[in-house]
């Protein structure tokens, strides 16, 4: 694997931001930029050895500081929803900002996904830290957040979490990468398997109702394949809650040990992309919210379904739902999870 940088460009704030390519010996580039922890580019070969870029952005960096809906980025401290900002934590209260209606998304107004990491080359990779401050969007401890991003010889792009905390906290990392393995187009004719017997439902404002479903007999079956638009318009109460799939899956097999959470493969290009984490859950989302205001590489504008994101993660709103596996760290603790997608053709 090679690694190379250029400057990418300057925030308002003056802080110099790069953009990190990794390529690996079958010609695959993974563009990584240390503002937001974003990858920028995935450039990968399809059946007939043709390159494309198979994941949504901008080819600048005012592109991702203007117009974010979290494009390839980092997402924390908490990724998804926390029901009103809050939660409780060992009888004390938080209140967190609330930037999704009454809710909190994705780590609050300016969650990692806009802050400028401290950046790292290693022999095999990328190494991005964070030191978030005690009290950042309402959250309690001074979290040190590190990333490690590599790309193997076989097509993996490795994503590894780290995170520690001076204070009892909550955290749930994850990465928000809009996928379209054929490049262009929507991804309604992917075809899709997710290895999830149950999802997490949601109420009108996305917040998990704290039930676990089979997704046995509805549209969320994703056990053996089906086509991401075939049942998207289907008079089922979750796809029209969220206007498309936006959903946590419960993921087969143990919390803590590396398992396959998706296969996603393009009928016309080839393209195979699997997912694998250590993680217990799932945001499969199948970009319902791009309306095609957002002009994104090359001039294209970005319309529904234009992308599709597998964003490995505990479950949403887990520190108001004692249910659910715990998202609290405490200090002297490691958090740590590991992501892995792997590109193939078929
Ligand atoms: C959420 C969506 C949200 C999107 C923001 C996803 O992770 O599940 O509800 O709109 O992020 O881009």
């Amino acid at each position: 694997m090679k690694i190379t940088s250029e400057q990418f460009g300057i925030t308002s704030a003056g802080d110099e931001v790069r953009l990190f390519s990794l390529t690996n010996n079958q010609g695959t580039e993974v563009k990584i930029t240390n503002y937001g922890g974003i990858i920028a580019a995935i450039k990968v070969a399809d059946r007939e050895g043709k390159i494309d870029d198979v994941v949504l952005g901008h080819d600048t960096l005012e592109g991702f500081l203007n117009r974010s809906r979290y494009f390839g980025a980092v997402v924390g401290r908490y990724a998804n929803r926390i029901a009103h900002g809050r939660f409780t934590l060992n009888g004390d209260s938080y209140s967190l900002a609330t930037n999704n209606g009454a809710n909190h998304l994705h780590g609050g107004l300016k969650g990692f996904d806009k802050v400028v990491w401290e950046a790292r080359e290693l022999s095999n990779g990328l190494q991005l830290e964070y030191l978030s401050k005690d009290g950042e969007e309402g959250y309690p401890g001074n979290v040190r957040a590190t990333i490690n991003y590599s790309l193997t010889p076989a097509n993996e792009l490795r994503i590894e979490y780290l995170a520690t905390t001076d204070k009892e906290t909550i955290i749930n990392l994850t990465n928000h990468s809009y996928f379209n393995l054929a490049g262009e187009g929507t991804i309604l004719r992917h075809e899709l398997t997710l290895n999830a017997d149950a999802f997490t439902p949601v109420d009108k404002g996305l917040i998990p109702t704290g039930e676990i479903r089979s997704v046995a007999n509805t549209p969320m079956d994703f056990t053996s394949v089906a086509a991401v638009g075939a049942r998207i318009g289907d008079d089922y109460e979750q796809l029209k809650f969220a206007g498309g799939y936006d959903h946590n899956f419960v993921l087969r097999g143990g919390a803590e040990e590396l398992k396959q959470a998706a296969t996603i493969y393009e009928p016309r290009c080839g393209r195979v992309m699997e997912v694998f984490t250590t993680q217990p859950g799932m945001q499969f989302y199948s970009g319902n919210f791009l309306d095609g205001s957002i002009v994104g590489k090359q001039g294209v504008p970005y319309v529904r379904h234009s992308g599709c994101c597998f964003e490995p993660q505990h479950f949403p709103d887990s520190p108001n739902h004692p249910e659910f596996p715990s998202t609290v760290l405490k200090p002297g603790e490691q958090y740590q999870h590991t992501t892995v997608y792997k590109f193939s053709v078929r």
